[in-house]
């Protein structure tokens, strides 16, 4: 791989060959041309109500939506910048006490609405592993620079750490009228706009602090072979970029570094021989085969008066989550840093995983041809988040201004994409695997809600069998797991395999049967809420060659937590 073009700038007509052509799967015709306007795509709406502008504007667009003031909350809307002297202390997730830390921003009354300025030159993101020496001393000069900020610039270090702790730990308040129902940006499609932004003006901080508007973070591949182990650039003890609360035993010092575990678990880690194929099958399963609808993807629809956690979307609770949970360090109380949101972005290694994560963003945009790549609702376009700028000024951003990383003024260095031929293959005909099991049926009134602390296998009807191409690609099969109750203040993790009978079906890693799996960085739950996942079964039934079978045998196989684990019901819908 040639050097960076550090120095330089790489025109945007150039931009579209930095990605590899599309998968096959996911190329024209569309599933679906048109979204609805509660942007989810989705049938079963989150709220399970009428979204009554849409209403309005079906008849004949007379009202401007905006202007019309309903009752109650019925008319939803977005989530607005949050009220700074709101905010309060927050809550350490894992110890279940109040914060030693206050996360709360220096205060300022002057926020100004951002514009994104003219992207007339733009910052190409290293991939960590290929990053040069010069690229290097520039980032650990500028993150000196940051952390020697005095400690009450919005712009400095443990400012910007803080950040992360104030919209991850219920420090602010929604918006809503309810005040104890906090602001809660993961688990949901705030998810990727949000991050995007946190990563902007920390990106644009270093940049002005060695004074080289070229300067773009690097990102952690880890998503390619080459560039899973720990970018070392993060490990040299006398650099800035260094910190010691990580697990030690999956740092990059010896010959064959570690590589990471995209389906980690802290009580049975995948063989090290297996990581590889397995990293790459959970990619395929997070980008194509489980991410074809907006709202897998991206997370469930979250705004305003909606509680946390609706249901995170595919990469933030796969391997995104699996970053988190395999660097942080197992001996320091709660997973430090990175292994717990409030301290995550004390750890520089954060802004270079969010990095890769923001990428595959990006990258999954590009896949999809001519389907929608973002929600056209407006309550995701226009929720809106505070954050200080490389100049410390206070900026209200929105979620529309993030859906083209070009127009933010970045891009990515060119790598290869190497999941992406990766669809499954099944390892026997599956046929009948279901007609025979002994299983009881998802319906059955005993099974739900159901403890995970042992694998559990159900039967579960397939309303439509035999569907055409045609309405293959109209409607995505999706298998819905629905009613999660975590604990929500330790690490767990869950699979879903389909047809699979083998008493651990979570030793199998490249197979077809793999269906997805659920896996979260603590945190914790305001009321009783509950979560769902929704992972795609159409291509994977294709794959078991059982489009015709009326139901499908589906284990959900604990892997860390099962006992703080239960499970609310599952189901098949069509979307
Ligand atoms: Cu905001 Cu990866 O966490």
């Amino acid at each position: 791989m040639a050097s960076l073009p550090l120095s330089s700038t790489v025109a945007i007509s150039n931009i579209s060959s930095l990605f590899r052509p599309h998968q096959p799967r996911l190329s024209p015709p569309p599933r679906r041309l048109t979204i609805s306007c509660n942007g989810t795509n989705s049938a079963e709406s989150q709220h399970g109500k009428v979204d009554r502008r849409n209403l309005l504007l079906g008849m004949g667009g007379l009202y401007g939506a905006t202007n019309i003031i309903l009752p109650g909350d019925a008319l939803a809307s977005p989530i607005p910048a949050p009220d700074l002297a709101k905010c309060t202390r927050g809550t350490n997730l894992n110890l279940r006490q109040p914060l030693d830390v206050d996360c709360c921003p220096p205060f300022s009354e002057n926020a100004v609405d951002y514009k994104l300025p003219a992207a007339t030159e733009i910052r190409v993101r290293p991939a960590a592993h290929l990053a040069d020496k010069d690229f290097i001393a520039k980032y650990e000069k500028a993150t000196e620079l940051m952390k020697a900020l005095p400690a009450d610039d919005p712009r400095n270090f443990m400012q910007q750490a803080n950040v992360h702790c104030a919209y991850c730990n219920l420090t602010y308040d929604q918006g809503g009228a309810d005040p104890s129902n906090k602001l809660q940006i993961h688990f949901s499609w705030l998810f990727f706009p949000w991050h995007r932004w946190y990563l902007y003006f920390y990106e644009r901080i270093l940049a002005k602090l060695i004074d080289d508007p070229t300067f773009a973070l690097p990102y952690w591949n880890w998503d390619n072979p080459k560039g899973m182990a720990m970018p070392s650039m993060f490990v040299k003890e006398n650099s800035s970029l260094f910190n010691p609360r990580r697990n030690q035993a999956h740092l990059p010092l010896v010959n064959l570094p570690p590589l990471a575990d995209l389906r980690f678990s802290k009580k049975s880690s995948t063989a090290p021989d297996k990581i590889v194929p397995s990293n790459l099958t959970e990619m395929y399963s997070e980008m194509v085969r489980s991410a074809v609808n907006l709202e897998d993807f991206y997370g469930a629809k979250y705004d305003l008066g909606a509680k946390p956690d609706p249901g995170a979307g595919t990469v933030e609770r796969g391997s995104h989550t699996a970053i988190h949970a395999w660097v942080g360090d197992p001996n320091s109380p709660a997973g430090e840093d990175m292994g717990n949101f409030y301290s995550t972005g004390r750890d520089p290694l954060f802004f270079c995983h969010h990095a890769n994560v923001d990428r595959m963003w990006s990258v999954w945009r590009d896949l999809r041809g001519s389907k929608p790549k973002e929600f056209s609702d407006p309550d995701w376009l226009d929720t809106s988040f505070l954050f200080y700028d490389e100049n410390a000024q206070l900026v209200r951003v929105k979620v529309r201004d993030t859906v083209e990383n070009l127009k933010m003024g970045y891009t990515f260095q060119k790598v290869e994409i190497p999941w992406l031929n990766k669809r499954p293959k099944a390892r026997v005909r599956k046929s009948k695997v279901a007609a025979m099991s002994s299983a009881p049926k998802a319906t059955d009134t005993s099974v739900f809600p159901v403890k995970l602390d042992k694998v559990v296998r159900v039967l579960v009807d397939r309303p439509k069998r035999k569907r055409s191409k045609n309405e293959k690609e109209k409607e995505e099969e999706l298998l819905v797991i629905e009613g999660i109750e975590v604990d929500t203040s330790e690490f767990v993790r869950f699979e879903v395999f389909v047809n699979d009978e083998d008493d651990d079906p979570s030793d199998v890693i490249d197979l077809a049967e793999y269906a997805g799996g659920y896996s979260q960085v603590p945190h914790k739950n305001a009321g009783n809420v509950k979560s769902k996942i929704r992972v795609g079964l159409t291509e994977l039934l294709e794959d078991l060659d059982v489009e015709d079978d009326d139901k499908i045998l589906v284990s959900l196989v604990p892997r860390d937590g099962g006992e703080d684990i239960t499970i609310g019901g599952v189901k098949i819908i069509y979307v």
